[in-house]
């Protein structure tokens, strides 16, 4: 039996596809006959080549402690940069699909306190494996999804007939200050090993953040998990400045419409990337002189200020960035 492809990857097939809600599918991989797929933590997610140049990191929802499939969960984004409609169209059942190696950078941690996991929409799949290890754990947890509507649920067949469907609770149509309320109330003041896991959109997770600071919760007592950062602003006629290259010798101006990845690419340095929109780590790289600009949701504070940045949407304050590659 074997697992991978040359490069890692691997080619699976899509066994199933349902309609979740009219804006969301579920997408059943499986592996070729003959093959195994690798075992994945909760939290995981993988990266999906829907078509050729096309590359999009989606959560597994399913229970880690059964790797004979992965399942997804894809909403047709209205303001789609291509991937989900790509999903959406060219994932058909019984096609074959190339995917990444599974990649966790949403673990559950192993404190005996309670864990929150509050999903914004789409933002519920990572946390419905979560919510599958957990229960396999005995850890007390509970389960908050907030959707627009009760139409907008998806994976309620797999919630109904878990063991833990009375962990989960359902928030329909909440805006501040009525959102505010009801997360302060959900999340009250923090005991020593709590945690919360949160998934969603921004503007959601910035509602949480912002009730848990009042309540007394620490940065370091929640575990995000982005859909994707705020592209930077690129200004042209604003600041340009020069990346060098240490180990290759070699110095590139980046102008102030060009991401430093692109400025690579153009110069045949080839940078290893995956979502582009600063919330995978992939483009990770280590910094030796100069002053970044930190654009991304992947790094915290502390690996920011040990030099380490992202090159996708990260720029620079000074004129000249030292990179360690
Ligand atoms: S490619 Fe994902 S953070 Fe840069």
């Amino acid at each position: 039996m074997r697992d991978v492809t040359q490069d890692g990857d691997l080619e699976v097939i899509v066994r199933n596809v349902r309609a979740e809600t009219s804006e969301i599918r579920s997408f059943v991989l499986e592996p070729k006959p003959g093959e195994t797929l690798p075992a994945f933590e909760a939290g995981a997610h993988i990266d999906v080549f829907p078509i050729p140049g096309l590359v999009r990191q989606y959560s597994l929802v399913n229970d880690p402690a059964d790797c004979r499939r992965y399942i997804l969960g894809v909403k047709r984004e209205q303001n789609s940069r291509g991937g989900s409609s790509a999903m959406h169209s060219a994932l058909q059942e019984g096609c074959a699909v190339r995917i990444s190696r599974p990649k966790n950078h949403f673990s559950l941690r192993s404190g005996g306190g309670r864990n929150i996991l509050l999903a914004g929409g789409i933002g519920v799949t990572p946390l419905l494996s979560m919510s599958q290890a957990l229960a396999a754990r005995g850890a007390d947890f509970e389960l908050h999804y907030f959707a627009r509507s009760n139409g907008e649920l998806a994976f309620r067949g797999l919630i109904n007939e878990s063991a833990w469907s009375d962990r989960v609770s359902y928030h329909f149509g909440l805006v501040p200050p009525l959102l505010t309320e009801v997360i302060e109330e959900v999340l009250r003041k923090p005991g020593a090993d709590d945690t919360i896991y949160m998934c969603g959109p921004g503007p959601f997770m910035d509602v949480v953040r912002a009730a848990a600071d009042g309540l007394g919760w620490t940065p370091g007592a929640i575990v995000a998990e982005h859909f994707s950062a705020e592209p930077p602003k690129l200004t042209p006629g604003a600041d340009e400045f020069v990346v060098r290259l240490a180990k290759r010798g070699l110095e590139l101006v980046v102008p102030s419409d060009k991401a430093i990845i692109d400025v690579l690419r153009e110069a045949g340095v080839e940078v290893k990337t995956s979502c582009e929109q600063g919330v995978c780590g992939t483009c990770v790289t280590p910094v030796l002189e100069g002053e970044p600009e930190h654009n991304d949701l992947f790094l915290s504070e502390e690996e920011h200020e040990a030099g380490l940045m992202t090159l996708c949407v990260s720029r620079s304050r000074s004129k000249l960035l030292v990179l360690d590659i």
